[in-house]
Formats: C-alpha cells, sequence, structure tokens
C-alpha cells in the first residue's frame, strides 16, 4: 500500500511516521508514505505555489501548475497501468468514518492532496481530484492533519501493527462490536480517589465480563450515538438480551 502525499509542510508528518505503535507501519514499509513538496515543481526565484483569488477577497489560492508538474512526477514514479486516485482533503468532502476508513486500509492506496489557503485552483480540481475527504464541519488551516488522520487509521488496521492482534476489532463502530462504541476501561489501581473498579470486571468470570462490557457498550451507544444502535437494530445486530437490557433504565 503506498500513499503519495502532497504538501507545501511535509515536515508536519515526521511526528507522524516516527512515534508509536504505527511508526511499524511505515517503517515496515507496510504503508508506504512518500512526501511531494509542490514547492519542488515550482517555477522562478520565487518557487510560487500560490496567488491571490481572481475576483478579489481575501487569502491566496494554490496554482494549478505545480500541483499539475507535482502529480505527473508522482504518476510517472508510480508507473501504474491503473492510476491510483487523487483524493483532495476539503471540507467540501465525504466525512471520513470507519467504513471508509476499512475500505482504504484494504486498497492499494492513493495520491493525497492537502490544500492550504483558500483552497485548490478548481480548475485542477475539475481535471484531476478523483475524491475529495472531509475530517468534519469545521475548517483546518490544511490538510495535512486529515491526512494523517486517514494515514493513522489505516496503518493501525494493517495485520501485525497492533501488538494484540484483534485489538482494534474490539474497537468502536468496528462489525465485530456490532457497530457500537466500545465499553469502557479501567486499570490499576482497583480503587482511586474512592472510586472502585465496576465488580464485573474483578470477578474473574470470562463470559460475564463479556456481558458486562455489551451492556456498556450498548448504554454508551444509546445515550451518545443512538442512531448507531438504530442500525445495529435495523440490521439486525441487536440479541434479545441487548433489548431486554436496553428496556431498562439506562
Ligand atoms: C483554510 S482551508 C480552506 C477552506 C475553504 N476556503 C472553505 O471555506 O471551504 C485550507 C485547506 O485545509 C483543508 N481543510 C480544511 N478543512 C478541512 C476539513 N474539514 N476536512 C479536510 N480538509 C480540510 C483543505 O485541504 C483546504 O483546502
Amino acid at each position: 500500500m503506498r500513499f503519495d502525499i502532497i504538501t507545501l509542510f511535509p515536515e508536519l508528518f515526521a511526528p507522524l511516521l516516527t512515534s508509536g505503535i504505527t511508526r511499524r507501519a511505515y517503517e515496515g514499509g507496510l504503508v508506504d508514505v512518500r512526501l511531494w513538496n509542490p514547492r519542488d515543481h515550482a517555477e522562478g526565484n520565487y518557487r510560487r505555489v500560490d496567488d491571490r483569488s481572481f475576483g478579489g477577497g481575501p487569502g491566496m489560492v494554490m496554482l494549478a501548475e505545480p500541483l499539475f508538474k507535482t502529480l505527473s512526477a508522482i504518476r510517472a514514479d508510480r508507473n501504474e497501468a491503473e492510476p491510483a486516485p487523487l483524493v483532495l482533503f476539503s471540507p467540501i468532502g465525504q466525512a471520513l468514518n470507519h467504513n471508509a476508513v476499512a475500505t482504504w486500509s484494504q486498497s492499494a492506496g492513493a495520491v493525497l492532496l492537502c490544500g492550504r489557503y483558500e483552497g485548490v485552483d478548481q480548475r485542477f480540481i475539475d481535471q484531476h481530484v478523483d475524491q475529495q475527504i472531509s475530517l468534519g464541519d469545521f475548517v483546518l488551516s490544511g490538510g495535512e492533519i486529515a491526512a494523517m488522520a486517514l494515514l493513522d487509521a489505516v496503518a493501525r488496521l494493517q495485520p501485525g501493527v497492533l501488538n494484540d492482534e484483534g485489538s482494534h476489532q474490539l474497537d468502536s463502530f468496528n462489525p465485530a462490536l456490532d457497530g457500537l462504541l466500545d465499553s469502557p476501561h479501567y486499570t490499576r489501581p482497583e480503587v482511586w480517589q474512592g472510586h472502585a473498579v465496576p465488580p464485573e470486571l474483578m470477578s474473574g468470570h470470562h463470559a460475564h465480563i463479556e456481558r458486562w462490557r455489551r451492556e456498556q457498550s450498548l448504554r454508551l451507544t444509546a445515550l451518545h450515538r443512538p442512531e448507531l444502535l438504530a442500525q445495529a437494530r435495523a440490521e439486525g445486530r441487536l440479541t434479545r438480551q441487548d433489548e431486554t437490557f436496553l428496556q431498562k433504565k439506562l
């Protein structure tokens, strides 16, 4: 899997690529990340990558030509029969979610374009961008944080990256958890500032612990994301035991 990132700030990616457990995915080449700066493909002494917006108004716009040259260099380097999709991070795009990340985690990768300033010249988007992805209904200063969110979420789904192979299956939104939210977690000490760990977790009884975790997932999902619970119900993923629990006061 290979991701080519077009960014004016490649240095922002260093902490992601060298820290934490997902570092294994990048360093081992499981998720091959290559950084491309459009400034290296810009003309003139100043290597300009942006200019003022036609029609006036504040802010600069990323020039189409350096982006086109960068993309051409990436395409030549990848040398693929079927060109990898070009993804632009933008508030216009579909919001990133578990299903999209799961699909990307099984893909061959993509070229990711991180916008800056007011955004990218629309003619480049019209001609070359295949898909737009948003991180949510708010505005970032640039697409780099969105690209890092995608890379991180994809990397942790790669086999062998997490210490415990099955652990991501027990994370929120995962089909193995029926699309529900994860249950709460506790660690030592058993009593902290007068607050004890739920006794079910200390029982040593595997089935009781599993049931408690399931009920906590149901409770948290009902409280915080009722639409996910409704979806799980509509898809027949709730058991009769689940429904009995949900009828109680949560
Ligand atoms: C300051 S923003 C531009 C915002 C744009 N003028 C607008 O109002 O939609 C600069 C860049 O940050 C990135 N960006 C901003 N918000 C984003 C979001 N919610 N999701 C993904 N990328 C985002 C995009 O690449 C965008 O081109």
